[in-house]
């Protein structure tokens, strides 16, 4: 019988280094012999991308905030059912950029859709599957805000104001604070040595909960 896979996320507000701490996390698998993919959300597959670039791009219109949020449950069915369920039932472990807590952060906490909405299309979309584990890389939003700014362009949440990006951390620390078995607040405003650190220990550690359970 093949052991399911983790399916972990990583979450945070905007420039905290969540694709850097992907590619460790990678790096930690790959010296742990774990087989995993990595993906992101909204995206991971071509029609979710698709709904990614639609979602992201900057627009004159005013975007309501039931399409915003209808769009990004969308994109997850799709990636959800066509490419993470199948690498979860294969062995993979899955690592995420960005899952549902995204969705009660950004649409919820950010754009004040109320969570009992966002909860009824989690059920409608995912069932009962959620992520095993959750790891929020949380730094104050000024100094994410200005690593985004640095990037270059920046999309249509990135030119939202710092209240919305607080409202988001808030959220995102609410949730983390109602499920600590589940969810571990990362300071990625530490030196990102010991942050990735931090990271590879986490890994290291479900790894051998897992293997027991
Ligand atoms: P990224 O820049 O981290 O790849 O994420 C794309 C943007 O989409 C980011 O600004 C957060 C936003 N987002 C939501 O608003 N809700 C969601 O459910 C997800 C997954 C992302």
């Amino acid at each position: 019988m093949t052991v399911r896979g983790q399916f972990i996320t990583f979450e945070g507000t905007e420039g905290v280094g969540k694709s850097t701490q992907l590619a460790n996390a990678a790096d930690t698998l790959d010296h742990m012999g774990v087989d995993y993919i990595v993906t992101r959300e909204p995206g991971g597959t071509p029609m979710a991308e698709s709904i990614r670039e639609l979602l992201l791009a900057p627009r004159d219109e005013p975007v309501n905030e039931i399409t915003e949020l209808l769009l990004m449950f969308a994109a997850r069915a799709q990636h959800l059912h066509t490419r993470i369920l199948p690498a979860l039932e294969r062995g993979q472990w899955v690592l995420c950029d960005r899952f549902t807590d995204a969705t009660f952060a950004y649409q919820g906490g950010g754009r004040g859709v109320p969570e009992e909405r966002i909860a009824l299309l989690e059920t409608l979309v995912q069932g009962d599957i959620r992520p095993d584990y959750v790891i929020v890389l949380d730094a104050p939003v000024d100094t994410g805000m200005a690593r985004a700014r640095r990037r270059g362009e920046l999309d249509r949440f990135e030119q939202e104001d710092l209240e919305f990006f607080q409202r988001i951390r808030d959220a995102y620390l609410a949730r983390a604070t109602a499920q600590p078995a589940r969810y571990h607040v990362i300071d990625a405003a530490r030196p990102l040595a010991e942050v990735s650190e931090q990271v590879s220990e986490l890994l290291k550690r479900w790894l051998s909960r897992s293997a027991v359970r």
